[in-house]
C-alpha cells in the first residue's frame, strides 16, 4: 500500500511538507454523521477499491468527439455512451479523494472540505458499483443515480471555496490554488460527462428522434452542445440579464451602462452554451458594477462598455472593455487566487450567504447543472435562446444578486475558459478601466484541460 501511494506520479503527490501516511488511513476522528448532517473530518480507511480506480487515467474528450458520438444516436451509441460515464465518473472521482486525503489533517478537518469528501465518497462508492449498462431500462436507472448524485453536489463549489478561505495560512497559497484548479476542473470534467449523457437519454427519448434524419444542418444541439453559438447573440442576451439583476440591485436610478457591440457580429462555434454565458455573465457584471460604483459618473450616462468580436480561422476573440476605473492594486496580484486577497473574511461571509439565500443547500444552483427534463428536441430547429441549457445558466447568473461578492467569478470563468482549450485575460489601465480577452477555440478539436498550463509545464 505504501509502495503505491509513494509511487504515485508527481502531479498528484502531495504538495505539501506535512505529509503522513498514517494520516491517509485511519483518522481517530469523531464518527461522521453523513452528507446531510454536521460533519466531522472524514474518516477514511485502507480502500483497495479506491487504490484500484487510482490507477485509472481519465480518458480526455473534446468537443468535437462528443458532438460526432452523439449525431447519430442509435440504442448501441446510447449504451456505449453509458459505460463511457459509468468507467470515466469513477475513475476521476476517485482522483480527486486521493488528493483530499494528501492534503494536511488540519486541512480536511475543516467542515466544508470534510463535506465535499463525503459527498465524493459516497458518489464514488455508489458509481464504482454499476454494472455494466446493457439495456435502456438499466441506462433510465443508471440516469436517475446521475440525477440524484448531481443535485447533491450541487454545493461543491460553495463549500470548497469557503472551506479554503477559511483554512488560508494552513497551506502555501499556490498549493491551495493548485489544488482548487483542480478540483474545480475535475467537477466540469464530470458534469459535462453526466450532462452529456442525460441530454443524449432525453434526445433517444423524445418523440422527434429520427436518429438517420440529422445532419449539421438540420440541429442545433448535439446534446450539450450547441453547434452554432453565436458570440454576439450571448453577449447581447447576458447583457440584458446582467442589466436588469443590476438595475434591481441598485435601484431604478441607477445608471446603467449601455453595451456596444462591434466586430464579426456573425462569428459561430460549437460550444456549452452554459459554459460561455458564465464567463460571459461575469464580465459583463464586473464592468456594470464597475461603472456604477464609480462616483464620477454618479450623476451622468457612463460611458458604453465596448465589446467587440474578432474571428480568425483557429479562434474567436470577445474583448470586453470598460472606464470603470480599472482594478484596485492591492486586488490585482490576488485577481486570480482562490485562497488570497485583502477582502478574506468578507468573502467568506458571502460565500457562506449562498446556501441560505437561496432557501436549502441541495435547492443551490451553479453553473453547469441543469435539470435534464426539458431537453430541445433533436431535430427541430430549437433557437438556443428557448432551450433548457438557456435557461439553466441564465438562471444561475440570476440566482446570486450582484452585491454578493464571492470572489470566485474570475478564477472560475478562467477555469472554464481555459476547458475548452480557450483562455482569458484580464488587463487593468489603472485609474481608467478594464479590458478583458477571452479566447474561445474554434474548432471544438482539443481535448478537455483537465490540468492548469503551470502544472502542464511541470
Ligand atoms: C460534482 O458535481 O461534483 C460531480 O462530481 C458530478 C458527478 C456527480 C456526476
Amino acid at each position: 500500500m505504501i509502495l503505491r501511494i509513494a509511487s504515485l506520479p508527481t502531479a498528484r503527490r502531495p504538495c505539501h511538507d506535512h505529509s503522513s501516511l498514517s494520516r491517509l488511513f485511519v483518522l481517530p476522528v469523531r464518527a461522521s454523521r453523513g452528507v446531510h448532517g454536521t460533519s466531522a473530518a472524514p474518516a477514511w480507511k485502507p480502500s483497495m477499491a479506491l487504490d484500484e480506480w487510482v490507477q485509472r487515467e481519465a480518458r480526455p474528450i473534446s468537443l468535437r468527439q462528443l458532438t460526432f458520438f452523439g449525431r447519430t444516436l442509435t440504442e448501441s451509441r446510447l449504451l456505449d455512451s453509458a459505460n463511457y460515464c459509468r468507467l470515466e465518473l469513477p475513475t476521476r472521482i476517485a482522483h480527486r479523494l486521493r488528493d483530499i486525503q494528501t492534503l494536511p489533517y488540519v486541512v480536511v478537518a475543516n467542515p466544508h472540505l470534510a463535506h465535499v469528501y463525503e459527498l465524493y465518497h459516497r458518489a464514488f462508492e455508489r458509481f464504482r458499483r454499476v454494472k455494466e449498462i446493457r439495456t435502456l431500462e438499466e441506462n433510465d436507472n443508471y440516469c436517475n443515480l446521475l440525477e440524484e448524485t448531481l443535485a447533491e453536489h450541487a454545493t461543491v463549489i460553495p463549500r470548497l471555496a469557503i472551506g479554503m478561505l477559511e483554512v488560508q495560512g494552513l497551506m502555501k497559497p499556490e498549493e491551495t490554488d493548485r489544488f482548487m484548479n483542480t478540483m474545480l476542473r475535475s467537477r466540469i470534467s464530470r458534469r459535462v460527462i453526466a450532462e452529456q449523457h442525460l441530454a443524449l437519454t432525453d434526445t433517444f427519448n423524445s418523440p422527434w428522434h429520427f436518429p438517420h434524419a440529422q445532419s449539421a444542418h438540420d440541429t442545433e444541439a448535439v446534446g450539450e452542445i450547441f453547434l452554432r453559438c453565436n458570440a454576439r447573440e450571448i453577449v447581447e442576451r447576458c447583457g440584458k440579464t446582467t442589466q436588469d439583476l443590476v438595475r434591481k440591485a441598485y435601484g431604478p436610478q441607477a445608471a446603467i451602462p449601455e453595451i456596444r457591440i462591434n466586430g464579426h457580429l456573425d462569428a459561430t462555434f460549437p460550444y456549452i452554451l452554459s459554459h460561455l454565458e458564465y464567463i460571459i455573465g461575469e464580465l459583463l457584471r464586473n464592468s456594470i458594477q464597475a461603472l456604477i460604483e464609480q462616483r464620477q459618473w454618479k450623476d451622468t450616462t457612463p460611458p458604453p462598455i465596448e465589446v467587440l468580436i474578432c474571428e480568425t480561422s483557429q479562434h474567436v476573440i470577445i474583448r470586453i472593455s470598460d472606464q470603470g476605473g480599472g482594478i484596485p492594486t492591492e486586488i490585482l496580484p490576488h485577481l486570480w487566487s482562490f485562497s488570497k486577497g485583502p477582502r478574506r473574511q468578507k468573502r467568506i461571509e458571502n460565500l457562506a450567504r449562498v446556501p441560505k439565500l437561496l432557501g436549502t443547500l441541495q435547492e443551490l444552483k451553479v453553473p453547469g447543472h441543469q435539470s435534464h427534463q426539458h431537453a430541445p428536441a433533436p431535430n427541430t430547429k430549437t433557437k438556443y435562446g428557448d432551450s433548457r441549457n438557456h435557461q439553466g445558466s441564465l438562471s444561475s447568473l440570476a440566482s446570486r444578486p450582484p452585491d454578493l461578492r464571492l470572489g470566485i467569478g474570475l478564477p472560475m470563468s478562467r477555469i472554464y475558459s481555459e476547458y475548452w482549450a480557450g483562455s482569458l485575460e484580464i488587463h487593468s489601465l489603472e485609474g481608467f478601466g478594464v479590458d478583458a480577452f477571452l479566447q474561445i477555440s474554434k474548432l471544438g478539436n482539443k481535448n478537455e484541460r483537465l490540468t492548469t498550463r503551470a502544472m502542464m509545464d511541470a
